[in-house]
Protein backbone atom coordinates (compact mmCIF):
# COMPACT_ATOMS: atom_id res chain seq x y z
CA UNK A 1 0.00 0.00 0.00
CA UNK A 2 3.01 2.53 1.30
CA UNK A 3 5.06 1.33 -1.72
CA UNK A 4 2.15 2.13 -4.16
CA UNK A 5 1.65 5.46 -2.87
CA UNK A 6 5.21 6.86 -3.10
CA UNK A 7 5.08 5.32 -6.84
CA UNK A 8 2.24 7.27 -7.73
CA UNK A 9 3.17 10.12 -5.82
CA UNK A 10 6.51 9.66 -7.99
CA UNK A 11 4.91 9.65 -10.97
CA UNK A 12 2.68 13.36 -9.92
CA UNK A 13 5.97 14.57 -9.27
CA UNK A 14 7.64 13.70 -12.02
CA UNK A 15 4.63 14.51 -14.28
CA UNK A 16 4.31 18.20 -12.61
CA UNK A 17 8.30 18.59 -13.42
CA UNK A 18 8.95 17.30 -16.80
CA UNK A 19 5.19 17.48 -18.34
CA UNK A 20 5.73 14.42 -19.20
CA UNK A 21 3.74 11.32 -17.72
CA UNK A 22 5.28 7.82 -17.63
CA UNK A 23 5.33 5.95 -20.46
CA UNK A 24 2.26 3.89 -20.84
CA UNK A 25 4.71 0.70 -22.34
CA UNK A 26 5.94 -2.38 -20.51
CA UNK A 27 9.31 -2.18 -21.53
CA UNK A 28 11.28 -0.73 -24.86
CA UNK A 29 10.76 -3.58 -26.73
CA UNK A 30 7.20 -2.70 -25.99
CA UNK A 31 7.04 0.79 -27.33
CA UNK A 32 9.13 -0.45 -30.50
CA UNK A 33 6.71 -3.02 -31.11
CA UNK A 34 3.78 0.26 -31.01
CA UNK A 35 5.38 1.76 -33.64
CA UNK A 36 5.06 -1.27 -35.99
CA UNK A 37 1.26 -1.59 -35.21
CA UNK A 38 0.82 1.92 -35.46
CA UNK A 39 2.15 1.32 -39.17
CA UNK A 40 -0.11 -1.51 -39.49
CA UNK A 41 -3.27 -0.07 -38.78
CA UNK A 42 -2.45 3.01 -40.53
CA UNK A 43 -3.62 0.40 -43.90
CA UNK A 44 -7.03 2.24 -42.56
CA UNK A 45 -6.99 5.49 -44.33
CA UNK A 46 -9.24 7.28 -46.91
CA UNK A 47 -7.14 6.25 -49.77
CA UNK A 48 -7.97 2.57 -48.88
CA UNK A 49 -11.85 2.35 -49.01
CA UNK A 50 -13.78 -0.03 -51.03
CA UNK A 51 -17.04 0.75 -52.72
CA UNK A 52 -17.34 3.71 -50.82
CA UNK A 53 -16.09 7.57 -51.75
CA UNK A 54 -14.11 9.55 -48.88
CA UNK A 55 -16.72 12.34 -48.67
CA UNK A 56 -19.61 10.15 -48.08
CA UNK A 57 -17.65 7.88 -45.51
CA UNK A 58 -16.32 11.13 -43.70
CA UNK A 59 -19.83 12.07 -43.27
CA UNK A 60 -21.15 8.92 -41.95
CA UNK A 61 -18.30 8.82 -39.67
CA UNK A 62 -18.69 12.90 -38.03
CA UNK A 63 -22.57 12.58 -38.55
CA UNK A 64 -22.31 9.55 -35.63
CA UNK A 65 -20.28 11.97 -32.87
CA UNK A 66 -21.72 12.45 -30.07
CA UNK A 67 -25.42 11.39 -31.04
CA UNK A 68 -27.72 11.30 -28.29
CA UNK A 69 -29.82 8.41 -29.15
CA UNK A 70 -31.57 6.59 -26.17
CA UNK A 71 -33.82 4.77 -28.34
CA UNK A 72 -31.26 2.64 -30.43
CA UNK A 73 -29.86 1.21 -27.31
CA UNK A 74 -34.04 0.17 -26.49
CA UNK A 75 -33.85 2.64 -23.29
CA UNK A 76 -37.07 4.01 -22.21
CA UNK A 77 -36.70 7.72 -21.28
CA UNK A 78 -38.14 7.46 -18.00
CA UNK A 79 -34.67 5.27 -17.33
CA UNK A 80 -32.36 6.89 -18.87
CA UNK A 81 -31.20 8.22 -14.97
CA UNK A 82 -30.08 4.46 -14.63
CA UNK A 83 -28.40 4.22 -18.23
CA UNK A 84 -24.79 4.63 -18.77
CA UNK A 85 -23.77 8.04 -20.64
CA UNK A 86 -21.74 6.03 -22.98
CA UNK A 87 -24.42 3.56 -24.51
CA UNK A 88 -26.71 7.19 -24.34
CA UNK A 89 -24.69 9.29 -26.52
CA UNK A 90 -22.19 8.12 -29.18
CA UNK A 91 -18.46 8.40 -28.48
CA UNK A 92 -15.87 7.56 -30.19
CA UNK A 93 -12.73 4.55 -28.81
CA UNK A 94 -9.45 4.71 -30.42
CA UNK A 95 -7.63 7.84 -32.23
CA UNK A 96 -7.76 7.39 -36.02
CA UNK A 97 -6.35 9.52 -38.33
CA UNK A 98 -8.22 8.56 -41.67
CA UNK A 99 -6.02 10.34 -43.83
CA UNK A 100 -8.46 12.71 -45.31
CA UNK A 101 -9.54 13.77 -41.40
CA UNK A 102 -9.08 12.00 -38.17
CA UNK A 103 -11.28 11.15 -35.16
CA UNK A 104 -9.68 11.56 -31.71
CA UNK A 105 -10.51 9.01 -29.13
CA UNK A 106 -11.52 8.78 -25.97
CA UNK A 107 -9.18 6.13 -25.27
CA UNK A 108 -6.40 7.26 -27.79
CA UNK A 109 -3.82 5.06 -28.70
CA UNK A 110 -5.27 2.65 -26.36
CA UNK A 111 -5.56 -0.28 -29.10
CA UNK A 112 -1.92 0.10 -29.71
CA UNK A 113 -0.53 0.29 -26.32
CA UNK A 114 -2.61 -2.33 -25.49
CA UNK A 115 -1.92 -4.55 -27.93
CA UNK A 116 2.06 -3.93 -27.77
CA UNK A 117 1.98 -4.23 -23.92
CA UNK A 118 0.22 -8.02 -24.14
CA UNK A 119 2.98 -8.79 -26.60
CA UNK A 120 5.95 -7.84 -24.42
CA UNK A 121 4.94 -8.59 -21.51
CA UNK A 122 3.89 -12.09 -22.62
CA UNK A 123 6.33 -12.67 -25.54
CA UNK A 124 3.74 -13.01 -28.27
CA UNK A 125 5.02 -12.07 -31.41
CA UNK A 126 3.59 -9.83 -33.86
CA UNK A 127 2.69 -12.87 -35.91
CA UNK A 128 0.85 -13.93 -32.90
CA UNK A 129 -2.80 -13.91 -34.84
CA UNK A 130 -2.20 -14.31 -38.03
CA UNK A 131 -4.42 -16.70 -39.81
CA UNK A 132 -6.65 -17.54 -36.78
CA UNK A 133 -10.05 -17.13 -35.69
CA UNK A 134 -10.60 -14.58 -33.02
CA UNK A 135 -13.41 -13.41 -30.89
CA UNK A 136 -12.61 -9.25 -29.70
CA UNK A 137 -15.13 -8.80 -27.33
CA UNK A 138 -16.55 -5.28 -26.49
CA UNK A 139 -15.02 -3.92 -29.59
CA UNK A 140 -16.17 -0.08 -29.38
CA UNK A 141 -15.59 1.46 -32.65
CA UNK A 142 -13.65 -0.65 -33.67
CA UNK A 143 -10.04 -0.07 -33.08
CA UNK A 144 -8.98 -3.29 -31.82
CA UNK A 145 -10.84 -5.16 -34.37
CA UNK A 146 -9.49 -3.45 -36.89
CA UNK A 147 -5.81 -3.94 -35.68
CA UNK A 148 -6.12 -7.39 -35.18
CA UNK A 149 -7.29 -7.63 -38.88
CA UNK A 150 -4.72 -5.90 -39.73
CA UNK A 151 -2.07 -8.26 -38.12
CA UNK A 152 -3.85 -11.36 -40.15
CA UNK A 153 -6.94 -12.39 -38.06
CA UNK A 154 -10.10 -13.87 -39.23
CA UNK A 155 -12.28 -11.75 -36.69
CA UNK A 156 -15.44 -12.03 -34.91
CA UNK A 157 -16.44 -9.03 -32.84
CA UNK A 158 -19.23 -8.69 -30.33
CA UNK A 159 -20.27 -5.26 -28.91
CA UNK A 160 -23.43 -5.03 -26.57
CA UNK A 161 -23.69 -1.06 -27.80
CA UNK A 162 -26.03 -1.61 -31.28
CA UNK A 163 -23.96 1.72 -32.28
CA UNK A 164 -21.38 0.75 -32.03
CA UNK A 165 -21.42 -2.68 -33.29
CA UNK A 166 -22.38 -1.11 -36.53
CA UNK A 167 -20.11 1.51 -36.44
CA UNK A 168 -17.48 -1.67 -36.69
CA UNK A 169 -19.58 -3.87 -39.44
CA UNK A 170 -19.31 0.13 -41.44
CA UNK A 171 -15.37 0.17 -41.10
CA UNK A 172 -14.72 -3.14 -41.83
CA UNK A 173 -17.01 -2.62 -44.83
CA UNK A 174 -15.93 0.09 -45.93
CA UNK A 175 -12.54 -1.36 -45.82
CA UNK A 176 -12.89 -4.30 -47.96
CA UNK A 177 -12.94 -6.53 -44.58
CA UNK A 178 -16.25 -7.69 -44.89
CA UNK A 179 -15.02 -11.63 -45.49
CA UNK A 180 -12.30 -11.54 -42.84
CA UNK A 181 -14.44 -9.20 -40.34
CA UNK A 182 -17.85 -10.32 -38.97
CA UNK A 183 -19.36 -7.76 -36.37
CA UNK A 184 -22.50 -9.42 -33.70
CA UNK A 185 -24.64 -6.56 -31.57
CA UNK A 186 -24.36 -9.34 -28.91
CA UNK A 187 -23.55 -9.30 -25.43
CA UNK A 188 -20.95 -11.87 -24.39
CA UNK A 189 -23.69 -13.52 -22.02
CA UNK A 190 -25.68 -13.87 -25.94
CA UNK A 191 -22.54 -16.11 -26.99
CA UNK A 192 -23.25 -18.76 -24.74
CA UNK A 193 -24.24 -20.74 -27.91
CA UNK A 194 -23.65 -23.86 -29.83
CA UNK A 195 -22.27 -21.40 -32.91
CA UNK A 196 -19.43 -19.73 -30.64
CA UNK A 197 -18.76 -22.84 -29.17
CA UNK A 198 -14.81 -24.33 -30.06
CA UNK A 199 -14.91 -21.83 -33.05
CA UNK A 200 -11.86 -19.78 -32.17
CA UNK A 201 -8.21 -20.08 -31.57
CA UNK A 202 -7.49 -16.57 -29.68
CA UNK A 203 -10.20 -14.69 -27.67
CA UNK A 204 -9.18 -10.43 -26.89
CA UNK A 205 -11.19 -9.44 -24.03
CA UNK A 206 -9.41 -5.95 -22.63
CA UNK A 207 -11.28 -3.42 -21.71
CA UNK A 208 -14.47 -5.39 -20.42
CA UNK A 209 -14.39 -8.04 -17.37
CA UNK A 210 -14.53 -5.40 -14.85
CA UNK A 211 -17.78 -3.70 -16.91
CA UNK A 212 -19.40 -7.61 -16.38
CA UNK A 213 -21.84 -8.35 -13.60
CA UNK A 214 -21.05 -11.79 -13.67
CA UNK A 215 -17.28 -12.14 -14.94
CA UNK A 216 -17.29 -16.06 -13.89
CA UNK A 217 -19.95 -16.86 -16.33
CA UNK A 218 -18.21 -14.25 -19.15
CA UNK A 219 -14.77 -16.17 -18.33
CA UNK A 220 -16.67 -19.57 -18.88
CA UNK A 221 -18.58 -18.51 -22.41
CA UNK A 222 -15.13 -17.44 -23.78
CA UNK A 223 -13.50 -20.73 -22.34
CA UNK A 224 -15.93 -22.69 -24.48
CA UNK A 225 -15.37 -20.36 -27.37
CA UNK A 226 -11.96 -21.95 -27.97
CA UNK A 227 -10.92 -24.24 -29.80
CA UNK A 228 -7.99 -26.85 -27.49
CA UNK A 229 -4.44 -24.99 -28.14
CA UNK A 230 -6.61 -21.66 -27.78
CA UNK A 231 -5.40 -18.85 -25.80
CA UNK A 232 -6.98 -15.62 -24.10
CA UNK A 233 -6.01 -12.23 -23.72
CA UNK A 234 -6.99 -10.52 -20.17
CA UNK A 235 -6.74 -6.54 -19.57
CA UNK A 236 -8.80 -4.71 -16.73
CA UNK A 237 -8.93 -2.11 -14.45
CA UNK A 238 -8.59 -3.57 -10.90
CA UNK A 239 -6.52 -3.27 -7.49
CA UNK A 240 -3.23 -3.06 -7.05
CA UNK A 241 -3.24 -6.07 -3.85
CA UNK A 242 -1.12 -8.72 -3.34
CA UNK A 243 -4.75 -10.90 -2.23
CA UNK A 244 -7.43 -12.16 -4.24
CA UNK A 245 -9.91 -9.39 -4.10
CA UNK A 246 -12.14 -7.37 -5.98
CA UNK A 247 -13.85 -4.06 -5.27
CA UNK A 248 -17.23 -3.27 -5.86
CA UNK A 249 -18.45 -0.20 -7.47
CA UNK A 250 -21.80 -0.48 -9.16
CA UNK A 251 -23.73 1.68 -11.19
CA UNK A 252 -24.46 4.49 -8.60
CA UNK A 253 -20.67 5.70 -8.07
CA UNK A 254 -20.24 9.10 -10.13
CA UNK A 255 -16.95 9.21 -10.78
CA UNK A 256 -16.39 12.86 -12.83
CA UNK A 257 -19.20 15.16 -13.48
CA UNK A 258 -22.80 15.36 -12.82
CA UNK A 259 -25.85 12.65 -13.76
CA UNK A 260 -27.32 15.86 -15.77
CA UNK A 261 -24.53 15.62 -17.76
CA UNK A 262 -24.71 11.99 -18.09
CA UNK A 263 -21.45 11.51 -17.56
CA UNK A 264 -21.24 8.61 -15.39
CA UNK A 265 -18.55 6.19 -14.91
CA UNK A 266 -19.75 3.88 -12.21
CA UNK A 267 -20.84 1.06 -14.65
CA UNK A 268 -17.68 -0.82 -13.36
CA UNK A 269 -18.90 -3.99 -11.46
CA UNK A 270 -15.93 -5.69 -10.28
CA UNK A 271 -12.92 -4.28 -9.55
CA UNK A 272 -10.00 -7.28 -9.47
CA UNK A 273 -6.53 -7.61 -8.42
CA UNK A 274 -4.28 -9.47 -10.58
CA UNK A 275 -4.58 -12.85 -8.42
CA UNK A 276 -8.20 -12.39 -8.26
CA UNK A 277 -8.54 -12.74 -12.19
CA UNK A 278 -6.21 -15.45 -12.03
CA UNK A 279 -8.55 -17.51 -10.02
CA UNK A 280 -11.63 -16.43 -11.98
CA UNK A 281 -9.90 -17.62 -15.22
CA UNK A 282 -8.72 -20.66 -12.98
CA UNK A 283 -12.51 -21.61 -12.44
CA UNK A 284 -13.30 -20.94 -15.34
CA UNK A 285 -11.33 -23.70 -16.92
CA UNK A 286 -7.91 -21.57 -18.33
CA UNK A 287 -4.53 -22.86 -17.94
CA UNK A 288 -0.81 -21.59 -17.64
CA UNK A 289 -2.74 -18.53 -16.24
CA UNK A 290 -0.62 -15.24 -15.57
CA UNK A 291 -2.08 -12.31 -14.54
CA UNK A 292 -0.38 -9.25 -13.23
CA UNK A 293 -0.61 -5.46 -12.28
CA UNK A 294 0.76 -3.65 -15.07
CA UNK A 295 2.16 0.14 -13.28
CA UNK A 296 2.56 2.73 -15.91
CA UNK A 297 -0.68 1.52 -17.11
CA UNK A 298 -2.05 0.93 -13.78
CA UNK A 299 -4.04 -2.00 -15.31
CA UNK A 300 -4.31 -5.88 -14.82
CA UNK A 301 -3.01 -7.53 -17.72
CA UNK A 302 -3.86 -11.40 -18.09
CA UNK A 303 -2.74 -14.47 -20.32
CA UNK A 304 -4.48 -17.74 -20.25
CA UNK A 305 -4.89 -21.56 -22.66
CA UNK A 306 -7.36 -23.97 -23.12
CA UNK A 307 -5.35 -27.03 -22.64
CA UNK A 308 -8.39 -29.31 -22.63
CA UNK A 309 -11.68 -29.37 -22.22
CA UNK A 310 -12.15 -29.49 -18.35
CA UNK A 311 -15.59 -29.14 -16.31
CA UNK A 312 -16.91 -25.91 -14.14
CA UNK A 313 -17.73 -26.36 -10.46
CA UNK A 314 -21.52 -26.13 -11.01
CA UNK A 315 -22.36 -24.60 -7.45
CA UNK A 316 -24.35 -21.60 -7.27
CA UNK A 317 -23.87 -21.07 -11.22
CA UNK A 318 -25.88 -18.11 -12.51
CA UNK A 319 -26.33 -20.12 -15.43
CA UNK A 320 -26.78 -23.78 -14.10
CA UNK A 321 -27.00 -24.86 -17.65
CA UNK A 322 -23.67 -23.39 -18.97
CA UNK A 323 -21.46 -26.01 -20.54
C1 LIG B 1 -13.76 0.25 -22.20
S1 LIG B 1 -14.42 -0.34 -23.71
C2 LIG B 1 -13.05 -1.31 -24.29
C3 LIG B 1 -12.95 -1.34 -25.78
C4 LIG B 1 -11.80 -2.18 -26.32
N1 LIG B 1 -12.04 -3.60 -26.06
C5 LIG B 1 -10.51 -1.77 -25.70
O1 LIG B 1 -9.99 -2.53 -24.87
O2 LIG B 1 -10.00 -0.69 -25.97
C6 LIG B 1 -15.57 -1.61 -23.20
C7 LIG B 1 -16.45 -2.10 -24.33
O3 LIG B 1 -17.08 -3.32 -23.95
C8 LIG B 1 -18.45 -3.22 -24.26
N2 LIG B 1 -19.19 -4.13 -23.36
C9 LIG B 1 -19.45 -3.95 -22.05
N3 LIG B 1 -20.17 -4.99 -21.57
C10 LIG B 1 -20.35 -5.84 -22.61
C11 LIG B 1 -21.01 -7.08 -22.75
N4 LIG B 1 -21.68 -7.63 -21.73
N5 LIG B 1 -20.99 -7.69 -23.95
C12 LIG B 1 -20.35 -7.12 -25.00
N6 LIG B 1 -19.73 -5.93 -24.94
C13 LIG B 1 -19.72 -5.30 -23.75
C14 LIG B 1 -18.77 -1.77 -24.05
O4 LIG B 1 -19.97 -1.40 -24.68
C15 LIG B 1 -17.54 -1.11 -24.65
O5 LIG B 1 -17.65 -0.94 -26.02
Amino acid sequence: MFARRIRRLTARLRRRVTGIAASPFASPAAAACADTLRQAFAVYRTDRLVGIEAGAFAHAIQSRLDVVDPGAEGYRSEDLEQQRDFSVKFRWGHDHDFGAFAVAGEMGDRHVELMANFMALFGLSSEHFRGKDVLDVGCWTGGTTLLLAALGANVVAVEEVRKYASTTQFLATSFGLAGRVEVRPLSIYSCNTTAFRTRFDSVYFPGVVYHLSDPLIALRILYNALRVGGDILVESAGIDLEAPYCRFDGSRIVHKGTREALNRAGWNWFMPSPSALARMMQEAGFTDVQSLWHGPAGRVFAYGRKTSPVAICRAGLSVPDIP
